[in-house]
């Protein structure tokens, strides 16, 4: 089959992998239909992981069940499924608790495994044709009829829609609340829709993309560019002084200032001084126990100059971690098929897998117009 390989940084290609095939009874085989490249692609792509070449890369995937294991029961050939990018057993510690971004089984030693990914595990991803599933009754999530026409909706269930509302969760976004979210890339404007949905009064959207936050406008977020000024000055404007009711990392630890030097803690501590007192924040953005490639020998060991004493001066709190997709998955899935939830609107391209290379390097760059891509298989 076709699929998407890592070779090295900015280095990938698509060419002939051998075809997955049911290794367990508990398997599934998916033809993938559509495949969305991701901001956590991004960092293995620029070589700040410790990924192994050869790797099919690809974690945000959807398609149709084309084989299943002896031992499964639930799914059926023919089934159009999405698949959580976190893989779990459904049966350790932490599956059966419904964390399931920190499974216990299927990456020993890690708490945690996924497709196509650095450190998750040995499972090749699905920018491919076809996707071997383990325990695919427990990680197949069913589609309804309506995914011929809501397959980039549906798609948005495997990873960045689940991840932005998990954002929203951690922060404990209630009814009326304010919240600000940093990051306006898929995963920030997913925080800032979930947000809306769990019903805030008002979202503030930081980022200096002009497309991002006009996109995040148009959900009824309120842009913030902070290439033209202080961001937590205007939160705290916005917010009569008080700062955002609860706020949301969705940048990760390669957070740069606008002219593109990184600095790991900014987005952090910025949100400890734009989140009010006994405020709460989420954070989904990523961050490692180790980058060889960072800025400096603190951030080169994982490590991150936070504010820890204006953090508990103001009693806060905060949550963290890859989000457990399982979680909310369904309840999501049904806000699509009621027609009350249409998370494809941050899809900016939908290309065939062969333009994936140039698609990542379009993504990577951050180039305008360019917000979600969706590859079709
Ligand atoms: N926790 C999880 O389960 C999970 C799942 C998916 C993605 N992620 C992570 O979420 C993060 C965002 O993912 P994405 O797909 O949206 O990526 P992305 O790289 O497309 O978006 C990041 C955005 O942050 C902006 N940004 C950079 N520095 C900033 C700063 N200091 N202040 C405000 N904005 C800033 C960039 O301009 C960009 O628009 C990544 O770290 C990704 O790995 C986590
Ligand atoms: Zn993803
Ligand atoms: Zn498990």
């Amino acid at each position: 089959m076709k699929a998407l390989v890592y070779h090295g940084p900015r280095q990938v290609n698509v060419e002939e992998v051998p075809d997955p095939r049911i290794e367990r009874p508990t398997d599934v085989l998916v033809k993938v239909t559509s495949t969305n490249i991701c901001g956590s692609d991004l960092h293995m792509y620029e070589g700040r992981t410790d990924v192994e070449r050869g790797k099919v890369l690809g974690h945000e995937n959807l398609g149709e069940v084309v084989e299943v294991g002896a031992a499964v029961d639930r799914v059926k050939v023919g089934d159009r499924v999405c698949l959580p990018f976190n893989i779990g057993c459904g049966f350790c510690k932490n599956c059966e608790r419904g964390f399931t971004g920190f499974c216990l089984s299927m990456n020993p030693g890690f708490a945690g495994a996924a497709y196509g990914y650095a450190s998750m595990g040995p499972y090749n991803g699905g920018q491919a044709e076809y996707l071997r599933v383990p325990y695919g009754d427990f990680n197949c999530l069913r589609l309804p009829p309506d995914v011929a026409e809501k397959e980039n909706d549906y798609v948005m269930l495997s990873d960045i829609w689940p991840t932005g509302y998990h954002a929203t969760v951690l922060a404990d976004v209630q009814p009326g609340e304010s919240v600000v979210v940093y990051g306006a890339g898929p995963v920030g404007l997913m925080a800032a829709y979930s947000a809306t949905l769990r019903g805030a009064s008002k979202v503030i959207l930081v980022d200096r993309r002009p497309d991002r936050l006009a996109l995040g406008e148009k959900i009824g977020a309120i842009p913030i560019d902070d290439s033209q000024g202080s961001a937590v000055e205007q939160v705290l404007d916005l917010t009569g002084g008080e700062g955002a009711d609860k706020g949301c990392e969705c940048v990760g630890w390669q957070a740069h200032d606008p002219t593109g030097d990184e600095h790991p803690n900014m987005t952090m501590n910025d949100l400890v001084k734009a989140v009010r007192a006994t405020g709460a924040i989420g954070v989904v953005g990523v961050f490692v126990p180790q980058d060889p490639g960072g800025p400096d020998t603190m951030a080169q060991q994982g490590r991150v100059a936070f504010d820890l004493g204006a953090f508990f001066q103001k009693g806060l709190r905060m949550g963290s971690g890859q989000a457990n997709v399982k979680a909310y998955n369904r309840q999501l899935r049904d806000l699509i098929a009621a027609g009350r939830a249409t998370p494809s609107f941050l899809v900016s391209h939908e290309l065939p897998l062969t333009d994936a290379p140039q698609a990542y390097a379009h993504f990577d760059a951050r180039d305008d117009g360019w917000t979600k891509v969706v590859l079709k298989p």
